[in-house]
């Protein structure tokens, strides 16, 4: 780890967490390690290939640190005291926005001391952004936690390109409305230059409550932001629509391929008795991710005798997740009773219908599981995108493997070749558990290949390169010169997204 120079940076990443953990060792030793987990993921790779900073959130309440290097990304640390850990990430933005922005699966909670803490702590990470970005930077921010930072960071530095990408869903207008400070996001989002979506329908949706809550003109893929009649405040064109994000598609495939995880993978499947069929869950322990309907259809189906726990074992990997939040408290509490019973009712000696594991695992032995699994249940209730789903598929360099995934993935728009389900019919995800237990390896292998050469191509590189693009043109665009305005939107704007989202069927 080395200290660096401050500020002066041309393109600069903002996400709630920073892509590093703090680690003690049990002799007392400290250091960073890089953590799992979607976003980092996603932007570890694009970070590397560029001089940037990267703005964040340590995960620990109080811990105050310089700029560092780790792993060749600069790392620029911002503190959360206790009190903002509990309103504005534990509060506003998992118990409000989160709940909010996946259809009310569970009630949001509105309170206005959140609201506060969200808005202060918003402004302490533009702060620290604006400090480190270079004249002219391009900043991109990361997701719901941080949603007024692009007009926070415009107010500030009209010289600078802002991106924002929503890792989870938008709402519909009908659901997203209930938000007491509704039209406060959609203006803070709008401080950007180009604000990228899971699906086309998140930005179809985004795009409806900006023209609810403000009266924007809109037209497909853009909305225009009237200028406050200042030079500094100029009419700008704000570019809204769908960026699928994705994983190192061949790093997976490059960890499969070793005789090491392969190996791994056939000890993982000795160490469950070897059954005919190993199934596989891998999810952060979250109440969008359906694990309790998959558990009701897997436990049926033992019940019902379609299945046999001496040939089927189904191997439940649950991240924990959010851990002093109520509803994720209720959550693992119903989850492992649940696992206990069908255990109990329908292990042996030597077979357990569930093998479940309350914590994460490196990436290697992911891969392993991945190889070790012949059916990856995929049963989220809503998820902006889902990337074990692609983990999966990338990993399966053998063409083998079955995908059960849930139309009410972003993956599911993209991945057409799985068995998708509605995780909400429990006869039907039932049904296609058993067909994936029972389809035939040449239908397997059709299926498989078609999901790989997909999930291959459109890969984290090329999602990065594709919005980065998209941003440095919208960066030309709105360097300040008047826009033409865009059309007012008619009932054709309608007919334009319908067949948008058709295309991606
Ligand atoms: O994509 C959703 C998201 O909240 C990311 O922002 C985050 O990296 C991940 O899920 C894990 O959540 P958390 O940071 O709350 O543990």
């Amino acid at each position: 780890m080395t200290t660096q120079k401050h500020g002066g940076y041309d393109f600069v990443v903002v996400s709630n967490r920073l892509p590093v953990d703090r680690v003690i060792a049990p002799n007392g030793d400290a250091s960073w390690q890089h953590s799992p987990g979607g976003l980092v993921t996603a932007l570890e790779p694009v970070m590397r290939a560029t001089d940037g900073a990267w703005v964040g959130w340590t995960g620990q309440p109080d811990l105050e640190f310089d700029p560092f290097v780790s792993d060749g990304i600069r790392i620029v640390p911002v503190a959360l005291s206790p009190d903002d850990v509990e309103n504005y990430y534990e509060g506003f933005s998992n118990d409000t926005l989160w709940p909010l922005y996946h259809d009310v699966i569970a009630p949001p909670s509105y309170h206005r001391e959140w609201w506060e803490s969200y808005v202060a702590v918003n402004q302490r990470f533009a702060d620290a952004a604006i400090a480190v970005a270079a004249q002219g930077a391009v900043v991109w921010v990361q997701d719901y936690q941080l949603q007024l930072v692009p007009k926070m960071l415009r107010t500030a530095r009209p010289d600078l390109t802002i991106g924002f990408f929503n890792h989870i869903p938008f709402p519909p207008y009908g659901i997203y409305s209930q938000l007491p400070w509704r039209t406060q996001i959609i203006d803070g989002l709008l401080g950007a230059d180009v604000i990228g979506f899971q699906r086309v329908a998140d930005a179809a949706n985004f795009s409806r409550a900006a023209r609810r809550l403000l009266g924007y003109v809109t037209k497909y893929p853009y909305i225009e932001v009237p200028g406050e009649g200042t030079a500094e405040t100029p009419a700008r064109r704000v570019l809204a629509k769908a960026f699928p994000i994705s994983i190192d598609s061949s790093a997976f495939e490059e960890l499969a391929r070793k005789p090491e995880i392969q190996a791994r993978a056939k000890e993982i499947r000795a160490g469950l008795g070897n059954p005919k069929i190993v199934m596989l869950g891998v999810d952060r322990l979250d109440y969008t991710k359906g694990i309790g309907h998959r558990l009701k259809a897997f436990g049926e189906l033992l019940e019902e005798g379609r299945l046999n726990v001496q040939d089927v074992t189904l191997v439940q990997v649950a991240n924990p997740s959010r851990e002093r939040v109520a509803a994720y408290m209720q959550l693992r509490d119903e989850i492992e009773l649940t696992v206990g019973r069908i255990n109990g009712d329908f292990g042996t000696m030597s077979h357990q219908a569930i093998s479940y594991h309350h914590h994460g695992y490196p990436r290697d032995e992911m891969v392993a599981l991945y190889l070790a699994a012949d059916v990856m249940l995929v049963t989220a209730l809503r998820d902006g995108m889902n990337l074990v789903a692609k983990e999966y598929v990338a990993s399966r360099f053998d063409n083998d493997g079955v995908l059960v995934l849930s139309e009410f993935t972003g993956a599911s728009d993209e991945l057409r070749r799985s068995l998708r389900i509605n995780p909400h019919d429990i006869d039907g995800l039932k049904d296609a558990i058993v067909q994936a237990t029972e389809m035939p390896l040449v239908e397997r292998q059709r299926r498989m290949r078609s999901m790989r050469k997909l999930v291959l191509r459109n890969d984290v590189a090329r999602w990065s390169a594709e919005f980065l693009a998209a941003l440095r043109s919208a960066g030309a665009d709105n360097s300040g010169e008047p826009v033409e305005p865009v059309e007012e939107e008619d009932p054709l704007g309608e007919l334009e997204w319908t067949i948008e989202r058709i295309r991606h069927r």
